[in-house]
């Protein structure tokens, strides 16, 4: 097999990739780029070029990942760019099957539109199939025997709306083969009423007010390198995961030099399983990232509603499903913002004849993108500030998933509907978002340790006080002690260099804030859980291994939980005094409310990354 073309065009640090590879006639029907990335390089040659300060000698190498379907099969290939030669040609025999491609989905919406038999549904229902709007939907997987990838779709009524979402025709799916592009099941089990168009639409006036700080002295972009106050890092639009920062590194004015805080950081996986078990519903147990990619998803970013007025915007590039170069337009957003919080402040009042008041506001650097995936609308950012501490952050917003029943009043219910009803004729389903977080962190340096600092209440002895708090720290030694549950017990979850200590003695450190306590409230016995196991703990550890990247793996679609974190996790490695990956998942349990039809306001968690014992002294005060 031989690459017919390979090029790599490279403006200003975006690297546009175009391949052609003759491994069947392009021509051939059966011939799909499920996925085509960079290959990472080997993380000891990044940070070997990087404390070269990049002059000496050219990037070790610059590799594709290639996934490709043919004839039934998934083959993985990597293709060197420079030599034009193909590295590997495996066929990946596994479960589970790559990401979806929009080509595939716009085929089946197509086909759906043109089935005689869903033509007849909609007529036999009134409705007009010019005013149908269909989509597909992942289908998960539920123990059966798997051969085929398919999407369910379902179908919604405009008629007067945009807001789709509003007007499902329940009842009414079509299961659909996307590589031979043929309807495998056709059901039209039952009719409820339509609900109404009246008062569903969404779209807003735009923004009412604009006001503009004016850009930053402090940043400056340098292709995808970003220098910001104290900090400097990398972005990195990718198809699948959509922002990735890496190589984070802040700068210490005591040492005179930048230190390593994150290798590499970025959406990993996420997890929106619907709480309803009926035949139409069941199988919605979506993972957005490995199913759709939320890099796939991402959305231009509208100045003044997205992003701040000072703003800055880059453009998100990735290989299409024929392995063209696709240019997602402002594609991810970097600016500066006053919170208007405080960063620090103190008034002094115990100086005779003096009240001293000092302080410096809270200034940010977001870097923020939008995937809309959907329904939904994820909104995540990465926060930088000057003290050292990185905030990571969701804000879900959208439309919901909603269901048409007979009810048109709660007092009508009577049996279990699965969610709230928020309209006439509407409900919208209970449902959980997680996304979990890959986060190489390489805390000065890639080899750390991983301690439970636990808050236990002591008995105080010879002392008028009866009990107090002490911090008795205890170094997780493997992957099974790192599996940890927050939100039961008083305790900090640090991550530490045991070869680095401050000046006075300290080991060096940051210490994870962590947001809402939310896990999955599956059984383990059910099969959406069997494959997100992920999602059972908050927090996981585990030793960095290159391939250890997507926390469902890397082949999610139909996935049978047989590859992932939770698996990886159960090798139980040592996770002293090595390179560490935490993982963390952002999880929302969300009973919807009636405020949050027809659209959703914002639903935000996060969690923080803070210095502990990293700096010698308060970073912010540098003078
Ligand atoms: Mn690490
Ligand atoms: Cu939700």
């Amino acid at each position: 097999m031989k690459v017919r073309q390979v090029e790599t065009v490279t403006t200003s640090n975006k690297i546009i990739l175009s391949f052609c590879v003759s491994f069947l006639s392009p021509r051939s029907s059966l011939w799909f780029w499920d996925k085509l990335t960079l290959h990472e390089p080997d993380k000891n040659d990044v940070l070997k070029w990087l404390s070269l300060h990049k002059k000496h000698g050219t990037f070790p190498s610059r590799r594709a990942k290639i996934v490709i379907r043919v004839k039934g099969e998934t083959r993985e290939l990597v293709v060197d760019l420079i030599t034009r030669s193909i590295v590997s040609n495996d066929m990946y025999r596994g479960h589970g099957y790559p990401p979806f491609t929009f080509t595939e989905f716009f085929r089946a919406i197509q086909l759906s539109l043109r089935y005689p038999q869903f033509q007849e549904s909609i007529s036999k229902r009134g409705l007009n199939i010019s005013e149908v709007s269909c989509l597909p939907l992942t289908t998960g997987w539920f123990g059966e025997v798997v051969t085929r990838r398919v999407v369910r779709v379902t179908c919604f009524y405009r008629g007067g709306t945009t807001n789709i979402w509003s007007r499902p025709i329940e009842g009414v799916s079509l299961l659909i083969d996307v590589e031979t592009m043929e309807v495998i099941k056709y059901s039209d089990r039952f009719r409820v009423p339509l609900p109404e168009a009246k008062d569903t639409d969404f779209q807003s006036q735009g923004p009412s007010t604009i006001f503009c700080n004016g850009n930053s002295s402090q940043l400056s972009i340098q292709g995808h390198e970003i220098r910001w106050a104290n900090w400097k890092f990398h972005v990195a639009f990718h198809a699948r995961a959509g922002v990735v920062i890496s190589t984070a590194s802040i700068y210490d004015s005591s040492k005179n030099k930048y230190r390593h805080v994150l290798y590499k950081g970025h959406v990993s996986e996420t997890f929106v399983p619907y709480m309803d078990p009926t035949n139409e519903w069941y199988y919605r147990t979506f993972m957005d990232v490995g199913e759709f990619g939320f890099g796939r998803s991402a959305s231009t970013l509208i100045p003044l509603i997205d992003c701040h007025g000072n703003a800055l915007y880059m453009d998100g590039y990735m290989a299409g499903a024929d392995g063209r170069a696709q240019k997602v337009s402002n594609a991810i957003c970097v600016f500066e913002r006053y919170t208007g919080d405080v960063s620090w402040r103190h008034t002094e009042v115990g100086v005779p004849g003096k009240v001293i008041t000092s302080g410096e506001p809270e200034i940010d650097l977001v870097v923020r993108m939008v995937a809309s995936v959907g329904n939904y609308d994820y909104i995540l950012d990465w926060i930088f500030k000057k003290s050292g501490s990185v905030k990571v952050g969701v804000s879900l917003t959208g439309v919901l998933e909603m269901k048409a029943v007979n009810y048109t009043r709660t007092n009508q219910i009577t049996s279990d509907i699965s969610g709230t009803l928020v309209a006439e004729n509407t409900v919208a389903d209970n449902h959980d978002h997680f996304l979990t977080y890959y986060l190489d962190l390489d805390i000065d340096g890639t080899k750390n340790s991983f301690i439970k600092a636990k808050l236990k209440t002591m008995p105080a002895k010879a002392s008028p006080r009866k009990s107090y708090w002490r911090v008795v720290k205890e170094t997780m030694k493997k992957e099974e002690d790192a599996r940890i549950q927050i939100g039961f017990d008083p305790v900090e979850l640090l991550i530490i260099n045991p070869n680095k200590k401050t000046k006075i003695g300290n080991h060096v450190g940051y210490k994870l804030i962590p947001g809402r306590p939310a896990v999955t409230l599956l059984s383990n016995d059910d099969y959406p859980e069997i494959r997100a196991a992920y999602t059972k703990h908050q927090v996981w550890m585990t030793c960095y291994n290159k391939t250890e990247t997507w926390a469902a793996g890397f082949y999610a679609d139909r996935s049978h939980g047989d590859d992932g974190l939770a698996v990886w996790s159960q090798r139980n490695r040592p996770i002293v005094n090595k390179d560490l990956v935490l993982w963390y998942t952002v999880g929302f349990h969300h009973s919807p409310n009636q405020e949050d039809f027809p659209v959703m306001n914002t639903l935000y968690d996060g969690f923080e990354l803070t210095p502990a014992n990293f700096f010698d002294r308060n970073p912010v005060l540098t003078s």
